[in-house]
């Protein structure tokens, strides 16, 4: 990969695709009403009716920067759309749920018809896995919509440049764009940031991040059953398929990725790493046929040669540990102390985190989550410039970087990705319930899994 002949660096990539969003933030610059109607009322679509999608609508409705009122759902299973439609409009935010049978649509093509239902300046939700990110955001772009989009926002390198682009198109268009990346709009951790550069832990030098946790969501998968298609079931089962969500690596390590880079101020610019799985069956002899691994090791870069390492795993009965670490040459932090991005978060004279250490710890408890609808509606209001596609997309893309290195045994640099031509899901835009899946099982049920060293060109 390193040694591709034509690459593109993402700052020769955004001087070429535009620069047009600058127009959207010069002093002066006026967007046409939301609703020249003068109606106040925010409209919201959401496509992608399942968990986070419907927590999502929910953290929408509930803005302080209100009204706002619910009025299309898309998806392409009946369940998810009946399920996540119940759960809202049986809520005790039921008065803002006005979706009636004609505006629920379901199909490949749904999400145009939700966001047909919205006017300009209206605001949609893209909740289905990240494979479909780049379509329907291409198309709510079209639409003129303001948009929060769940991460992974792409998955390889040929969507990571098509996002910058259409990124650069919604802030020429003076969209407002959220990237659910919900660490930044965590208040601990920036204040963490704050205080990591006001120089309390001194230069940082290392940063390490763990995810170890057994099987969760849909991480593995058994053979697909008889009953279901074989679109139906990787859609279903999105954490199993590279295609889909980028695998486990992307879709659960990429909030430790996205907060220790931003803690730097930064994006790696290479990533050698180590990955293996141990149990290509259940505990009781089923067969897994799905293409995560179930170990990685990444070793980070950055371009002053600091270090940031993340550690993944998802084995039962292994040690558990699911958080993240700056050390710096004064002191430490702790960034995430559980989960993604739960506080408290704290910092400590010296590398030990005791009690006798710390210099400060957290006290607030606002949910980032809401938060980071509160950024997004402030700035629909207010028509200030606003879109975290650029930052969303660089975490994805370092996220790939690191599952590539893994995957193909290979040093992986930054550039190299993002040039990268494997494009897991070419058509995707154009799938149908009659389509065969991007990624077809061989005769025994198996899918192409990563061969480092033996592969070293492609994951699979
Ligand atoms: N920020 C966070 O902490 C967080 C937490 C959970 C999930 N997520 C992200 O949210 C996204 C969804 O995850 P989830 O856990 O809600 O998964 P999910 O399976 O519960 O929901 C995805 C929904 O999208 C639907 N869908 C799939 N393809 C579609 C298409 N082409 N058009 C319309 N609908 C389609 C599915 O049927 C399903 O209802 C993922 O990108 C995931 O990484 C983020």
């Amino acid at each position: 990969m390193s040694e591709q002949p034509k690459t593109t660096t993402r700052r020769d990539f955004l001087r070429t695709t535009g620069g047009l969003a600058v127009a959207a933030s010069m002093p002066g610059f006026r967007l046409p009403n939301v609703h020249p109607s003068g109606d106040e009322t925010i409209q919201v679509a959401l496509v992608g009716c399942g968990g986070r999608g419907t927590s999502a609508a929910f953290n929408a409705l509930s803005t302080k920067h209100g009204p706002t009122k619910l009025v299309a759902m898309a998806d392409v299973f009946q369940d998810r759309l009946s399920g996540s439609y119940d759960q809202l409009a049986g809520s005790s935010l039921k008065e803002q749920v006005d979706v009636p049978a004609d505006r629920r649509f379901l199909g490949f093509d749904g999400y145009k018809k939700a966001m047909n239902a919205l006017r300009p300046g209206d605001v949609v939700i893209l909740t289905t896995p990240p494979a479909f990110r780049w379509p329907h955001f291409q198309y709510a772009i079209a639409k003129k919509l303001n948009v929060f989009m769940e991460k992974p926002v792409t998955v390889d390198g040929p969507t990571s440049k098509r996002m910058l682009k259409l990124g650069e198109e919604a802030s020429a268009a003076g969209l407002k764009v959220g990237v659910g990346l919900m660490s930044r709009h965590a208040k601990w951790l920036q204040e963490l940031h704050a205080r990591v550069q006001d120089g309390e832990i001194g230069d940082v030098l290392f940063m390490r991040g763990y995810r170890m946790h057994g099987p969760t969501a849909s991480f593995e998968s058994k053979p697909k059953p008889d009953n279901i298609s074989h679109l139906e079931y990787q859609i279903r089962r999105f954490h199993s398929f590279l295609w889909c969500s980028g695998g486990c690596y992307n879709d659960f390590y990429i909030h430790h990725v996205d907060h220790l880079c931003w803690m730097k101020n930064a994006w790696p610019v290479s990533a050698q790493a180590v990955g293996g799985r141990h149990y290509r069956t259940t505990p009781n002899g089923e067969p897994l046929v799905d293409q995560n691994l179930d170990s990685y090791a990444v070793e980070y870069t950055f371009d002053d040669g600091t270090k940031f390492i993340f550690e993944g795993r998802c084995i039962d009965g292994a040690h558990g540990i699911y958080s993240s670490y700056l050390h710096g040459s004064k002191g430490m932090a702790i960034a995430a102390r559980s989960g993604d991005c739960n506080g408290p978060s704290s910092t400590y004279r010296g590398q030990k985190p005791i009690a006798e250490n710390m210099i400060w710890q957290s006290t607030d408890r606002t949910n980032p989550y809401q938060e980071e609808w509160e950024v997004l509606m402030d700035a629909i209001r207010r028509n200030k410039p606003y879109n975290e596609v650029e930052r969303g997309v660089e975490a994805s893309l370092v996220s790939s970087m690191g599952r590539m290195a893994a995957h193909t045994g290979q040093l992986i640099t930054h550039d190299a990705m993002l040039n990268c031509e494997h494009e897991f899901a070419p058509d995707v835009d154009k799938l149908t319930y009659e389509s065969d899946a991007p990624l077809m099982p061989d005769a025994s049920g198996r899918y192409p899994v990563p061969r480092p060293g033996w592969n070293p060109k492609t994951e699979f």
